[in-house]
């Protein structure tokens, strides 16, 4: 079935091979686009969550990284060894939560390095940021993919007619493709299923508010944005199913996702709707057995304005416990309990 979603410029490449980005701290308000050519430049633009969502960080910071090679090429800097090991260090860790950005990273130099090694000896080597590029290239279309294909997963799992929640943003503006939750709601309105969203808006950034709300309005789809703490009694009035991201996913199936995620989690249990995860593959962390190892991002207090004389404990993502979630819907099919077992079975050799 040919798709009907209207794709939306989130990311891409310059004509000199930097990269243009969607500032997203400007929408909805406006839609502004920065060209960005050094490691400092994407590091800054992940931090102030100019680009932000889990697989999305991972392509931008790839894509940075063959930017900036290409810039330190121009500059007669070589951006192998040190260079190289320096600025995936820098852009690994921007953010510590999201696992698809180190490895995004990881993928990427290990890829790059096989490749130089395969070609050593040759007398006209491929330009380190050429092969960087290409290799970002493949990890774009490779989550469009992904994308896809949760998207058709996941619309199994909704009514012919449905009332779907969500939490901040995971479609256009967090991936390379439609999507992991926004995803799922593409797919299954192109199905023909009439779908209107309920978006919580996701304090203090309000990505749900601001950013799902343009997304889906841009694509037609109906959008209804409540505060966070409306999300229960709003459940109460009739909520077919809740379906959001993820940062991190443990072996277990713990689940970092946005802050609130959690609250909406027990929630749908409390009023017996089904709870979902959309995510590929890169988003899980099978070294990691349970979700109390994940990293948690602690962000600046500015963003929570209060008294002066307050204190702010401003948490960017919280562990949504495996036992709240129903399934977990993945590139390779949905997951369902025991999650240990199944996660393992479907995603073991990833
Ligand atoms: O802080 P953000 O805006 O990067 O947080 C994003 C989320 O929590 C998304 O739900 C998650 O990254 C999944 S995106 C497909």
């Amino acid at each position: 079935m040919a798709s009907t979603t209207q794709r939306l410029k989130v990311i891409g490449w310059t004509d000199d091979g930097a990269v243009t980005l969607l500032d997203q701290t400007q929408l909805p308000a406006e839609e502004v686009y920065l060209s960005l050519r050094t490691v400092d430049e994407m590091v800054e633009a992940i931090q102030a969550l100019r680009v932000r969502g889990a697989p999305l960080i991972g392509i931008a910071a790839a894509m940075g990284l063959a930017a900036a090679a290409r810039a330190a090429e121009e500059e007669g800097v070589d951006p192998a060894g040190e260079w190289l090991a320096d600025a995936v260090q820098r852009l690994g860790s921007a953010r510590p939560t999201a696992v698809n950005l180190r490895w995004a990273l990881e993928r990427v130099v290990q890829n790059v390095e096989r490749k130089r090694a395969a070609e050593n000896g040759t007398p006209d080597r491929v330009p380190m940021s050429d092969l960087l590029r290409a290799e970002a290239e493949l990890l774009w279309r490779e989550d469009e993919e992904m994308c896809a294909a949760i998207g058709r997963a996941g619309a199994r799992l909704v009514p012919e007619r449905a009332r779907v929640m969500t939490h901040c943003n995971a479609g256009m503006l967090a991936t390379g493709g439609i999507g992991t939750a926004l995803g799922v709601i593409y797919t299954a309105r192109e199905e023909g299923k009439e779908v209107e969203v309920v978006s919580c808006e996701a304090r203090p950034l309000r990505q749900g508010g601001r950013l799902t709300a343009w997304e889906l309005s841009r694509n037609g789809v109906p959008v209804t944005v409540i505060v966070d703490s409306a999300a229960g009694m709003v459940m109460r009035s009739g909520v077919d199913l809740v379906v959001t991201g993820a940062d991190r996913i443990a072996s277990n199936g713990d689940t970092a996702n946005k802050i609130g995620t959690y609250n909406l989690a027990v929630l749908a249990q409390a009023h017996g709707i089904p709870f979902y995860i959309a995510a590929p593959s890169s988003t899980f962390d099978l070294s990691l057995p349970a979700g109390e190892r994940i990293p948690i991002e602690v962000r600046s207090e500015s963003e929570v304005p209060t008294a002066p004389g307050a204190t702010v404990y401003n948490p960017a993502f919280d562990v949504t416990p495996q036992n709240l979630i129903a399934g977990i819907i993945t590139e390779r099919g949905l997951i369902t309990p025991p999650f240990e077992e199944n996660i393992q079975a479907l995603l073991g050799g990833k």
